[in-house]
This record gives structure tokens, sequence and C-alpha cells, in this order.
């Protein structure tokens, strides 16, 4: 396995999910981890990521590489920042450059280094190799340090490659682990393979193997409560508990009546019939929408569906007795992004299931299978357990459902309104091969009433307005250019075959400003 330190940069994920797309096994840890603990570690090599500072400044602050890392004895790679720190902590020199370069350059392989024979995009008159590649340094290294060659240089970055093959120590200046870097995953995967000798065997199949082991380890002959809710995670971690402990795992699935349109039977169906896990469907539907009956800030109706869904889950718990652990679908991203990496302490409870404070409440052990694993790992095990294609690359959909689709008051006319729009759309979207090339798309319910012209009389009815938005990270968004003859298809069908509904229009806002949903 390889140890990734973060010095801060934001690509320190990027690193991580590369090296596992190489199928290695990696974490990451905050640059100043204790040297005993990379010891304990044991990795096979080690990654020094990115960051925003500046080593030539003489300022003994400066984030060092710990020597922990170079008396392991095992392949560095150190990239950007990391590569500076290397340079300078071995003997080299490191100082600001005149010129700073930020973003696409073309780099010139040199001599015959491990890391980077015969990786490029193409050649130059000479022969050498030429990499397009992604580069963002205000310094440079002006030195080598003792042992090294470079590797790879611009002209305004004359060293921007550097390497020992013998010790196994690589810098780069670029960013392989950005996709503008064009054979960025190769070089990566060179590194991990020939450089650090890690074999590619953290496959789907090994990854459940593994996991299944450590959670029997862990729960013994002991019980274990999971909130499922139909999303990628819970559904997962349902499907890898039920391997791994059968029947010492229940679920609880809450139908809060602000589904999708059949998706209640649909979880019960996948996973109460066809897996044969023990499911406690709880229709809930009456007290949720009595709980938001005349509520219509969109706030204050999330705290109601929140809390309503910890007193319903609460309570459903409370039915059972000789439960020990409380299984949650936190990944990843989820423990990195919340408590950060770096500050070492990360234990978060994914809030969107809404059952943050239940474990310590209800005595209970957490149990959190996929906190190392990222969401394409994720959906990748999910397929190898067994789980529909069709659920793994569901769009998201958020926790408080339609709840915060339906501006304003919710009404349970609304709330059926709306999930046969929904269906219409996501059904056309998905035979127009739509649905995989959206991130996102759904029915949003406006309780507005225009008019429409039927027959001979004139009625007022409601407006439905459908998103569909491309992002990758879903802080960003940009709304999808589906064709006009496909919305012309979803609108008359939505017309046509629901009562109640005059008019559909299309939300043609990004995001910022525009939010993905509207409320
Ligand atoms: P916005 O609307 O903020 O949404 O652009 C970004 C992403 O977050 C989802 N979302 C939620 N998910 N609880 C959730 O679990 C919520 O209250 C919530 N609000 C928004 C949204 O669907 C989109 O994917």
């Amino acid at each position: 396995r390889i140890l990734i330190l973060d010095f801060g940069s934001q690509y320190t994920q990027l690193i991580a999910r590369r090296v596992r797309e190489a199928g290695v096994y990696c974490e990451i840890r905050p640059w100043d981890v204790d040297g005993a603990a990379i010891h304990d570690f044991a990795p096979r090599g080690v990654i020094l990521s990115g960051g925003p500072e500046s080593v030539h400044e003489d300022n003994d602050e400066t984030p060092r590489v710990d020597d922990a890392v170079f008396a392991t004895g095992v392949p560095v790679l150190g990239i950007c920042y990391g590569m500076q720190a290397l340079a300078h902590q071995l003997g080299g020199a490191v100082e600001a450059s005149s010129t700073k370069e930020f973003g696409y350059a073309e780099v010139r392989a040199r001599g015959h280094s491990v890391l980077l024979r015969d990786i490029e995009d193409r050649t130059n008159a000479e022969g050498h190799g030429l990499l397009d590649v992604w580069m963002s340094h205000g310094d440079r290294v002006a030195e080598l340090p003792g042992g090294f060659k470079v590797i790879a240089s611009t002209p305004s970055a004359p060293i921007a490659g550097i390497g020992d093959d013998q010790r196994g120590l690589y810098g780069l200046q670029f960013h392989p682990e950005v996709t503008h870097t064009r054979q960025g995953q190769r070089i990566l995967a060179r590194f991990v393979h020939e450089v650090c000798g890690c074999k590619g065997d953290w496959t789907a199949g090994n990854i459940i193997d593994d996991l299944v082991a450590r959670v029997r380890q862990e729960v013994g002959d002991e019980n274990v409560l999971l909130g499922l809710s139909g999303g990628v995670d819970s559904s997962v971690v349902a499907a890898l508990l039920h391997r791994a402990i059968g029947d010492q795992l229940t679920c609880v699935f809450v139908d809060n009546g602000l589904l999708r349109l059949a998706e209640g039977d649909e979880v019960m169906q996948t996973f109460a019939r066809h897996m044969g896990i023990r499911v406690i469907r709880v229709d809930a539907e009456d007290r949720f929408l009595d709980a938001l009956a005349g509520e219509a800030d969109p706030e204050v109706k999330r705290k109601i569906i929140g809390r309503t869904f910890i007193e319903v889950f609460d309570e459903e718990a409370g039915k059972l007795d000789d439960i020990q652990w409380l299984a949650q679908g936190t990944i990843y991203p989820d423990v990195i992004e919340s408590a950060g990496a770096s500050t070492g302490k990360a234990h978060v409870i994914k809030s969107h299931h809404n059952v943050g404070g239940l474990p310590a409440r209800m005595n209970l052990k957490l149990l959190e299978p996929l906190r190392e694993l990222f969401k394409d790992e994720v959906r990748r095990i999910g397929l190898e357990l067994g789980l529909p294609a069709e659920m793994i690359h569901r769009h998201p959909f958020p926790g408080p459902g339609l709840g915060v689709r339906i501006l304003g008051e919710i009404h349970k006319a609304y709330a059926d309104c709306l999930r046969q729009a929904d269906a219409i759309f996501i059904e056309a979207l998905r035979e127009s091969g739509w649905y995989e090339k959206t991130s996102q798309a759904f029915a949003v319910f406006l309780p507005v009433k225009s008019v429409g012209v039927t027959g001979d009389g004139r009625r007022y009815e409601w407006v439905v307005a459908l998103r569909a938005v491309e992002t990758i990270d879903f802080m960003t968004a940009r709304w999808a250019h589906l064709p006009y003859d496909f919305l012309d298809h979803v609108s008359r069908r939505i017309i046509n075959e629901i009562e109640g509904v005059s008019r559909v229009v299309y939300d043609i806002s990004g995001k910022p400003p525009a939010t993905i949903e509207w409320e």
C-alpha cells in the first residue's frame, strides 16, 4: 500500500483516486503525521502532494517531509511542492521562478528514467518524448540534490522532473493526478507498480473479501442495525453486511411519503425479496405529512423531516432488542471533507441520513465499513455484490426527498402529482440515453395556478418545472442542453397523462447563482 502525505493541495484526493484506479490501496495522511505512524503504516511507497507553501522562504514553519519517510527506504514521489520539499531536504536548491507557470505546458522527458521511460504524447524532431501536462508553480528547483538527474524540463523550468532510479526517488513539477496531464495515470501507475512493486490487486472482489473479513472480526456474533435509504451508500452497506454477517443484520427503511414513484416497493423488492435481507419497512407517510402540515419555509421543512426521521427510526430500533451496532454509509470523501484528513481525527457521522445523535443515545457502536472507499469504488463493489446497475448509477436524491421539490406547503396531492411527473421525465431520459449524460434530473412542483384550455373550457392548473444539470462535483453545474424535441415529448406526456397539470417549464439556470434544487 501507498501512503500519500498531504501538503495542502486541492488535488490530494485525486492522487488517491488515481492510485486506487491503478489497483493499489492507499491512504492520505497530513504531512506532519507522527514518524512512528509512518513506520506503522509500512507503505511500499510514499507520494508527497503539492501544496500552497514555498520552501525557499526563510521560514522554519514551512512543511517538511518527515525524516521517517526517507528512513523507511521506500520509493518516494514528490509532486509540485512535494518535489521542492524533497529536493530541498536532500541537498538541492529551490528558488522563486521568474516565470510562473499555471495551466497547460509541454514537458520534454529527458534521459531514461524508470518513471517516465517510453511514456509520451509525441516526440520532437530529435526524438525526445513530449508530454502534455498540467503545471502550477511559482518556485522551481534550481540545483539538483546529489544522486539525482533531470528527467523532465520545460523552457521556464529546466528542472521540471528529477529522479534517482537507484533509490527510487522522484519529483515532478507538474500534476500527474489531473486529467489534463494526459499520461498522468500511466505515470502514477508506473510509480506504484514498477517503482514501488505494488501488485494491482485492489479490485472489487478483493476489496469485498477484505471488508467482509474485517466486519466479521469487528462484529463477531453481535447484531447490527442499518438505516436503509435506497441510496447508493446505504444500499452497498446493506449488501456487504448481509454477505458478511447474514441474519445478524436488520435494516429499517422509513417511507416518509416523499419518495419517488414506487421507490419503497423497489427497495423491498431488491433487498428483502431478492437478497433475503431482513428489512423493516415503516410506512410513515401520514406522520411526516402531519408534521409538515402548513409549513412553507424550506429550512423548517428540512428540520421537521430530519427530526421526524429520527423519531421514527428511534421507535423502530427500540422495538428490537439485542442490537449492539449501528451501521452507516460513510465514505472516504465524507471523512476527508467533514473532519479533514489533516486533523487526523477524522471520525464523522454522515448527517444526511439524519441519524447523527443516535448511536450515542442508543448506546450503540458505530460501524462504517465503507469509510475508506471512494464513490466509484463503492459503486464497483455494489455491482460485484449483485445490486442492480440502475440502483448503483442512480442520480443523487436529497435526504428530505420531494419535501424540497414541492415549493412551499406540502400536500399529499402535490406529492402524488410530482411523483408521476418525475417518473415520466426520468423514464424519457432513460429511453433517450440522456439519463447517463446528465448528473441529476428531476421535476419540481410549483404551487402556481396557470391557465390552460381543454376542450371548450378554461382550467387553472398547476405548473411542473423540469431540471436537469451536468456537473462533476455538484458545487457548480450547468443546465443540460436537452433537445427541444425531447422536451416537447416530455411536456406533452406530463400534460396529457397527469390530471391537474396544465403547464411544463424547463429550468435554464446555472449554478451559481441558482442552486440545483429549488429550495
Ligand atoms: P444544491 O441545491 O445545494 O444541491 O445545489 C447540491 C446537491 O445536494 C443535494 N441536496 C441535498 N441533499 N439533503 C441532502 O441529502 C438536503 O437537504 C439537500 N439539499 C440539496 C442536491 O440534490 C444536489 O445533489
